[in-house]
């Protein structure tokens, strides 16, 4: 696709031209040197963090792909008696004979909180589960959407709130409605359920924004980070009034956001600029980037005007959020912190080893393309080119030379 594919260009340039800019003030501020040591690879080869591009990586604290145990009370009702289903791990200790077995791990899935986030797009369950003071834990690794806006993640996991009926509170008047003539009901129904999903992760992403904002103030950041943050929030808010203004239509009904799940009702602000800024690179560097590219992707493919006019949009608004990002990330090296040049290059080494294997929504030709939902495959080649083309580039302007992408992501990208 051709407008596609300038798209992609000129936000390759634009984010090369910020990282170049950021190597360069790192230099005059006299930390180049260190930037660059790190740069040339002391902090572990392939996969550093992320293991070989499959499930099993071990992220970091927040991350696309994410480790983490999860437990649950058990037993439960209706999970039976002693000598339950045979699951591994079992009841453990003297005196649990009374207690079921904790459930194999592929029975462990349903019992997992995180599979119903909007955000999350791939659970694995790693071992069998093991029994301890009525409850059942075992290792999951959870996998991010790659490709829906700025995540809010939360110990590796991207928070979204519930979709909320009735509510109209968050449709875009100003959007014309979808031309709905020939789509099939089941077409509207996955229509109308993709652009709700996209709708909670653009809602998501302005408490991400949020909280960067709040971040950025905790680490001394610059005035025109800060503002380019807080006007960045007011952009996502139109993006989910738009994603919820096309739900809405195709569903025939109103459709918004629930009140958003910070957990125990607490934010917790962190003043770590190596955190901070490795949250920059998962969050905008890559979540923004990507997000931006598919928009684009979704929008050269779309024919209907009221979705390729929200989808481009959301394109140019994104590609500016990624550049803010890219400067927050430069300008955080710039402090000459080796720790956060670590950070840094951690989480770009992490998302470039698994970032070719995504899971998408399902899309499919004709109607729904028409309606910015083009097949898994074009999405997912879409992120494969943004990952190579756009991001990696800018990452080595900024770090040096980085890993090359683990074999079997890119297998499961092309073929996928
Ligand atoms: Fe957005
Ligand atoms: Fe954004």
């Amino acid at each position: 696709m051709d407008r596609s594919f300038h798209f992609r260009r000129r936000l390759a340039a634009q984010l090369l031209g910020v990282a170049l800019a950021g190597m360069s003030a790192a230099a005059v501020a006299g930390c180049g040197s260190d930037v660059e040591k790190e740069g040339q690879g002391g902090q572990g080869g392939q996969g550093g963090q992320g293991g070989q591009g499959g499930l099993g990586g071990s992220g970091g604290q927040g991350s696309f792909f994410n480790t983490v145990t999860e437990c649950f009370a058990w037993p439960q009702e209706g999970s039976g008696g002693a000598g339950g289903s045979g699951g591994a791990g079992g009841a453990g200790g003297a005196g649990g004979s009374m207690v079921p077995p904790c459930p194999p791990k592929g029975d462990a899935l349903m019992h997992v909180e995180g599979m119903s986030d909007p955000g999350i797009c791939g659970v694995v369950v790693n071992t069998e589960g093991t029994f301890d003071d009525g409850q059942c834990c075992y290792e999951v690794t959870y996998e991010s959407c790659g490709a829906a806006g700025r995540p809010f993640l939360v110990e590796g996991r991207a928070r979204a709130a519930s979709r909320a009926r009735g509510r109209s509170t968050w449709m875009e008047s100003a959007l014309p409605a979808p031309d709905l003539a020939g789509l099939s009901p089941d077409e509207r129904a996955l229509l109308a359920a993709a652009w709700t999903r996209d709708g909670l992760l653009e809602h998501a992403s302005i408490a991400s924004f949020g909280r960067f904002a709040l971040e950025l103030l905790a680490v001394g950041a610059p005035a025109d980070l800060v503002a380019r943050t807080h006007e960045a929030a007011l952009d996502e808010v139109r993006h989910a009034r738009l994603a919820f203004a096309l739900a809405s239509a195709y569903a025939g009904e109103p459709l918004g956001p629930g009140a958003f799940p910070f957990v125990g009702g607490n934010l917790s602000v962190s003043a770590d600029l190596a955190d901070v800024a490795a949250r920059a690179v998962r969050e905008g560097c890559i979540g923004e980037t990507l997000a931006s590219l598919v928009a684009a992707e979704q929008a050269a493919r779309a024919t209907d005007p009221a979705v390729r006019e929200a989808l481009a949009a959301i394109a140019e608004d994104e590609a500016r959020h990624a550049e803010l990002a890219w400067r927050a990330v430069a300008w955080a090296l710039g402090s000459g912190d080796a720790a956060v040049a670590r950070s840094v290059r951690a989480a770009f080494v992490e998302a470039l080893a698994v970032g070719a294997s995504f899971e998408v929504q399902v899309g499919g030709a004709g109607a729904l393309e028409a309606h910015g939902r083009p097949e898994a495959a074009v999405l997912r080649a879409s992120m494969t080119r943004a990952l190579d083309e756009v991001v990696r580039p800018a990452a080595e302007a900024l770090l040096g030379s980085l890993p090359a992408p683990a074999r079997e992501g890119r297998e499961r990208a092309e073929h996928g």
